[in-house]
């Protein structure tokens, strides 16, 4: 896998620092909130596990998956997979995902669980890549770790082609390898 990676993009131990750091920030927003974290499969498995682990305060865990629609045209048109199981109504809401690119993801994400009438809800990415937002598209996440140039990035979850996402740091591929 490691030849397949053109760059490292963000090496395992800077990956390790912002997730510190932004669970630093979550705890002192939440601690006394019991929130719901709720993780945007599977690309954000990495990322929310480790967050989740140095959120030293009650908390729950919930999780989706959603997909884009397959139909004729690209319309970013997305279908919910699985929903959250857990009541959201009344709760303090936190979702979780790993990269923030056109916004088609997040922003169906948010509506979807604003119609649940939490009591707040705020959006932490790991990754965000302004270059790609689709237009239109506004909300801007509360908590960041990276932006990140126009490029497309494996590992630490997230794939391509469902591979990679076992990789400890995230890498940009060569062009080659999906060309090929
Ligand atoms: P959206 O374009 O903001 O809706 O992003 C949709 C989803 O596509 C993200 O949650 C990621 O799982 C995936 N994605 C977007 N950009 C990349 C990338 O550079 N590498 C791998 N997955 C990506
Ligand atoms: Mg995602």
């Amino acid at each position: 896998m490691e030849n397949d990676m053109q760059e490292i993009l963000i090496p395992t131990e800077e990956l390790q620092e912002k997730v510190a750091f932004l669970a630093r920030q979550l705890m002192e927003d939440y601690a006394d909130k019991d929130p719901v974290f709720v993780g945007v499969l599977k690309g954000v498995v990495m990322f929310y596990a480790d967050i989740v682990r140095q959120f030293n305060a009650p908390c729950e865990l919930d999780f989706m998956w959603i997909s884009s629609y397959k139909g004729t045209d690209s319309t970013g048109k997305m279908i919910v997979q699985r929903d959250v199981t857990q009541d959201l109504e009344g709760r303090h809401v936190v979702i979780l995902e790993d990269i923030y690119d056109t916004g088609n993801s997040l922003a169906f994400t948010y509506q979807h669980l604003l119609a649940k009438k939490p009591a707040s809800l705020r959006v932490c990415t790991l990754l965000d890549k302004p270059a790609r937002r689709k237009e239109g598209i506004t909300l801007l996440p509360d908590y960041t770790g990276f932006v990140i140039p126009n490029a497309f990035v494996v590992g630490y979850g997230m794939d391509y082609n469902e591979h990679y996402r076992n990789l400890p740091y995230i890498g940009v591929l060569k062009p080659e390898v999906y060309e090929k």
